[in-house]
């Protein structure tokens, strides 16, 4: 879209104090002018091809967001901008970057401390929460209470946990494993922790699958990768976003954010929605708004690493956080829990809680095979050799049973020999 749109309204006029500018799909403008005619405060600024770009009182997104969820059953799908400059944005460049297998030995270590009962136990505590509304107390309670679980993962001084404020209730919770040689390049693995119903800050929004599944999956492979004490090349940041829900709008401000300090994200893996199994395979890649090459990649840690299968599928709209990282030019990846077509009916609804997966994280696990091996092969990561040695192979518990076994026959020899001198 962006430099070829049609402007059809005052570019100049800078959004007033509570309106923020939207993108959105051409096919959902009826939608949103719905909303907005009711107050008559919308404007549209461009519109062109299938991308429109308007400005809309912030206090109405909530109703947008509703009526996108109703009437649009792909969801509808719209960016929030604070600035005219931001709607506009051209998608960059997307930055090139090798990608190798070589630390099977650390990935073998890791993946067998992640555990389903712990991203299942985590699930239940996220969606016992009233709702993880951004705009809610319990969206902000929820922010403080992840942040302080991340935080019981590891004593070391170097981990750091915090919450980036975004001027909402909600904030973003981020926990950063800084890289030994490479710090300087960022690694993203993240999940959106608000969840939404009709209603707002009084709805009953357990968003179970939506997306407790995908940040309590993120949470097992951080604190898998602590237990073993993980020593990445590359500095790995897990993130929790918030206002996911309302138009990506905490992804697109850490980008921002991101951006301003000058941090370098080189790859971004998003995990929203991880816990349902729609369909015939394991693992769906969206194909839009992501990256090949990092796609292409992922394919190959699904094959080597987690014994999950795996298909294409396309959400046809901006649908998650990865939206936003594409959008700046960094990699990034989506992978699916079902096809789209098979997707889970009780998102944005009371329904969506754990009764829809069994009660169990089952399928979740494979997505946190996913994660951990992913942070491992592009973080270049490390664990303690004892770990490693223990996991790939017997060599050094193998000798000592052989030694003890030595020592136990010698053992025996002498008491038998003992015993017949004293007989004799
Ligand atoms: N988890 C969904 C996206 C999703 C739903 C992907 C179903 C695949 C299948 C996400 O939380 C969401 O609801 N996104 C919004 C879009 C966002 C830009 C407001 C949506 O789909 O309406
Ligand atoms: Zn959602």
């Amino acid at each position: 879209m962006r430099r070829a749109l049609l402007l059809v309204a005052v570019l100049a006029t800078p959004a007033m104090a509570d309106e923020r500018y939207i993108s959105i799909g051409a096919d959902a403008l009826p939608t949103a002018q719905a909303v907005a005619g009711q107050h008559f405060d919308m404007e549209l600024v461009a519109h062109e091809g299938d991308v429109a770009v308007l400005t809309f009182d912030e206090d109405q997104l909530d109703e947008l967001s509703d009526a996108m969820h109703e009437q649009h059953h792909r969801c509808g799908g719209f960016m929030v901008h604070d600035t005219l400059e931001d709607a506009f944005a051209e998608a960059v460049p997307e930055k090139l970057m090798e990608y190798t297998l070589d630390r099977p030995a650390v990935v073998k270590a890791v993946l067998p401390a992640i555990e389903a009962k712990r991203i299942e136990a985590t699930i239940r505590e996220l969606s016992a929460m009233k709702n993880r509304y951004y705009q809610s107390a319990s969206g902000a309670a929820a922010s403080v209470w992840l942040r302080d679980r991340w935080r019981s993962f590891t004593t070391r001084t170097d981990v750091t946990v915090e919450l980036m404020d975004h001027g909402y209730e909600q904030s973003s919770v981020i926990l950063t494993i800084p890289g030994t040689t490479r710090a300087n390049e960022v690694i993203v693995i993240g999940g959106h922790l608000d969840s939404i119903a009709p209603g707002g800050f009084s709805a009953n929004a357990p968003g179970a699958d939506d997306d407790a599944s995908g940040v309590s999956t993120l949470t097992e492979v951080a604190r898998a990768l602590l237990a073993k004490d993980f020593r990445p090349e590359r500095t790995i940041k897990f993130i929790a976003y918030a206002a996911e829900e309302v138009g990506l709008r905490g992804s697109l401000s850490v980008v921002r954010e991101f951006k301003k300090q000058k941090i370098n994200v080189v790859g971004a893996l998003q995990l929203d929605m991880t816990n349902y199994q729609g369909s015939n395979k394991d693992i769906w890649l969206i194909k839009d708004y992501t990256s090949a090459t990092q796609n292409a990649f992922l394919v190959s840690l699904i094959e080597t690493y987690t014994g999950a299968t795996w298909g294409w599928d396309a959400c046809g709209y901006a649908c998650s956080d990865h939206a936003s990282w594409h959008r700046a030019g960094i990699p990034a990846s989506m992978p699916f829990e079902a096809r789209f077509r098979d997707m889970n009916q009780s998102i944005h609804t009371a329904k969506d809680t754990l009764d829809r997966s069994n009660q169990n994280a089952e399928h979740a696990v494979k997505f946190a095979r996913l994660a951990a091996s992913y942070a491992i092969e592009l973080g270049k990561g490390d664990v303690a050799q004892a770990t490693i040695s223990a996991a790939t192979s017997c060599e050094r518990s193998c000798d000592s049973w052989k030694w003890l076994a030595g020592l136990s026959s010698l053992a025996i020899a002498f008491a038998l020999w003992f015993r017949t001198s004293r007989v004799a």
